[in-house]
């Protein structure tokens, strides 16, 4: 099969050209792997394409788009495959967030919620499996989801349950797509933002003393990625927030 012969791995990252998203795609192209990213944020991907050496280009597609739009979900992928001819691993990762009082959020802002961090980790998996099975042949699926997924504050509804649908889609997408494709998702805790800086105390809540970094995270998803590490895990998640959901706070 001509696909076959193109050895370099190729990995489909969403929201990738900011923070967590684009950690993980660094990550991956050190490790020699070919990236592609879709995100809406065309600013973002703009930037992040003038600081990759020129070198690297050739090892990644920067595709604007919207992982919530079927249609661009689709031409992503079609230029994906135009470029590296084959697909190994996806990272769901694009997600919108925003506290809002439960009582004055409205349908609209519930649902534009759900379609991007749900629908589209749907979307990615729907349209990108396929391109795995026919052209790698095996693969893992890592969703991103929040350690939100398991507790809340006040005005968290639509972000909470997105996250907590992962976990179920986590689940169903193993079973569906067990032995050839891996499936398993993240729930990380605070995570700083390129740039970002906290307080001392903020960061000695937690129990390692620290609040957690975007490497901490790309590792973790180079763990669940790699078959030769995490080959007989699917279908979990994986809690990484410094012990915040392991510590009883009662005031
Ligand atoms: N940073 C944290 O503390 C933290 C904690 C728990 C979970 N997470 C999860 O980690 C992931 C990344 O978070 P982050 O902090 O890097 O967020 P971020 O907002 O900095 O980055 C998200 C990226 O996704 C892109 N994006 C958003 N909606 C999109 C859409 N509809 N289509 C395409 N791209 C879209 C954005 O443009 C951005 O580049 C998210 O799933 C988030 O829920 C983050």
């Amino acid at each position: 099969m001509i696909q076959r012969a193109h050895k370099k791995r190729v990995i489909a990252i969403s929201g990738g050209a900011k923070n967590i998203g684009k950690g993980i795609a660094l990550k991956f192209l050190e490790l020699g792997w070919n990236v592609g990213i879709i995100d809406f944020d065309k600013h973002a991907l703009g930037e992040f394409d003038v600081k990759i050496p020129e070198e690297a280009k050739k090892s990644i597609l920067l595709y604007n788009g919207d992982v919530s739009d079927e249609y661009a979900v689709s031409e992503f992928y079609i230029k994906l495959k135009e470029k590296f001819y084959r697909l190994d691993a996806i990272v769901n990762n694009a997600a919108i967030g925003g506290f809002k009082n439960f009582l004055d959020l409205s349908l609209n802002e519930w649902r534009r919620v759900i379609d991007v961090n749900l629908t589209g980790y749907f979307l990615m998996a729907r349209l990108g499996v396929p391109i795995i099975l026919e052209t790698a042949g095996r693969g893992s699926i890592v969703n991103i989801s929040s350690t939100r997924a398991l507790m809340s504050e006040p005005g968290n509804e639509a972000y909470s349950a997105s996250k907590a649908g992962i976990l179920g889609l986590t689940h169903a997408l193993a079973n569906s797509l067990g032995p050839n494709i891996r499936v398993n998702a993240i729930c990380p805790g605070w995570i700083l933002h390129e740039d970002e800086i906290i307080s001392e105390r903020e960061h000695l809540q937690h129990l390692t003393g620290r609040a957690g970094r975007i490497a901490d995270v790309a590792e973790l998803v180079y763990f669940l990625v790699d078959d030769e590490r995490s080959g007989f895990i699917t279908g979990q998640y994986f809690v990484i927030d410094g012990g915040m959901t392991k510590k009883m706070i009662y005031i």
